[in-house]
């Protein structure tokens, strides 16, 4: 019953790479406070790394999105399944999620929150998979990796809800 995995980025690779984003954003947002917005559950795994390596003062919160409809593929309809806890009216937000798939998660999450007046959104992927992007208008500003179009699992990252945990980051071979 077990998928055969193969390691695309070490525990190590991924962590390295953390600090260097983690560095990057401590230096834009300096003075401002920054407020982070973890996307659950995938999120959850990389916002902590990512949080615990930023230098200046931020605040958190968490929101948790679906999509409709087919299981690997988003469908494009999304659904507010947890909203945020606080307004983000005037706040510095950096939207902090797993992956970037086809786009139309964040480029509905988007347009959501601009609406509620935040100071300014930006974006922070631990992955993005620009092959299979369909919303071009999803701008990213930090990413930790650039992915091939294969499904990827581990750290947040779930197969039908599994290997969330894994340390690393794989792909799913084919059987
Ligand atoms: P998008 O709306 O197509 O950009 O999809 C974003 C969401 O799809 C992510 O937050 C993930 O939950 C899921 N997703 C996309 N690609 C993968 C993958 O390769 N492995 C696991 N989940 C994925
Ligand atoms: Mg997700």
């Amino acid at each position: 019953m077990d998928d055969k995995i193969r390691t695309l980025l070490s525990e190590e690779e991924v962590a390295q790479r953390t600090r260097e984003i983690a560095e990057a954003i401590s230096r834009d947002y300096e003075g401002r406070p920054l407020h982070l917005i973890c996307i659950l559950k995938g999120g959850v795994f990389f916002t902590c790394e990512l949080a615990k390596r930023i230098s200046i003062p931020i605040t958190m919160d968490f929101m948790s999105v679906s999509s409709y409809g087919a299981e690997t593929v988003s469908s494009g309809i999304v659904k507010i399944v947890k909203d945020l806890d606080e307004p983000i009216e005037g706040k510095d937000v950096l939207i902090v999620e797993d992956i970037i798939d086809s786009g139309n998660t964040l480029s509905y999450l988007i347009e959501v929150l601009k609406q509620r007046n935040p100071g300014s959104i930006e974006l922070c992927t631990l992955l993005d998979k620009p092959e299979r992007r369909i919303k071009h208008q999803v701008k990213v500003k930090y990413t930790c990796f650039t992915v091939p179009d294969e499904f990827i699992v581990g750290y947040g990252l779930d197969y039908n809800q599994r290997y969330r945990n894994l340390p690393y980051i794989g792909i799913i071979e084919q059987q």
